[in-house]
């Protein structure tokens, strides 16, 4: 495993939309492995491929509070959703930068795993909203174009408090 260069806001990259994965190989477990390595190192809870620079469908995700229970969807969709949450959400591609986003608050995805299987995940709450926010990320969208307002410096710094 290795740890993958993060793509900062102003790369184009991050406005591109993605391509499905068709080949599920040593390549695509290799992508895996380093952007779940890359994630936790960064202590985010989800990456998305073109935060690494790949143009592919591929997610990583981890909510959990020992940051050892990764979730992988590859050419992932939601399927069903309900409910709306509103928070706090930032983006390792916008480091310091924080926005208020409505989400839902339960998402259902489809997606397959790393050998190609169908699998299907829900969550709610934070979980949710990494869902979205990752997907969205495939289709070159960020968090700040569906933000309802980027909070203040002040407010970041009562945050961190
Ligand atoms: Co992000």
């Amino acid at each position: 495993m290795a740890l993958r260069n993060i793509v900062k806001d102003g790369d184009d990259i991050l406005l591109k939309k993605c391509r499905p994965v068709t080949k599920f190989d040593k390549k695509l477990h290799t992508l895996l492995d380093d952007m779940a390595e890359t994630m936790h190192h960064a202590r985010g809870v989800g990456l998305a491929a073109p935060q690494v620079g790949i143009l592919r469908r591929v997610v990583v995700i981890d909510v959990s509070e020992q940051q050892n229970q990764v979730l992988e969807l590859v050419n992932p969709r939601i399927i069903a959703y309900s409910g709306e949450q509103e928070g706090n959400e930032g983006c390792l591609s916008f480091p310091g930068e924080w926005g208020v986003v409505k989400r839902p608050n339960y998402v259902k995805v489809r997606a397959q795993d790393r050998f190609g299987e169908e699998i299907e995940l829900e969550g709610e709450a934070l979980l949710a909203r990494a869902f979205c926010h990752e997907i969205d990320h495939l289709n070159g969208v960020v968090f700040k174009e569906v933000a309802d307002r980027m909070l203040t410096r002040k407010e970041i710094e009562e945050m961190n408090a």
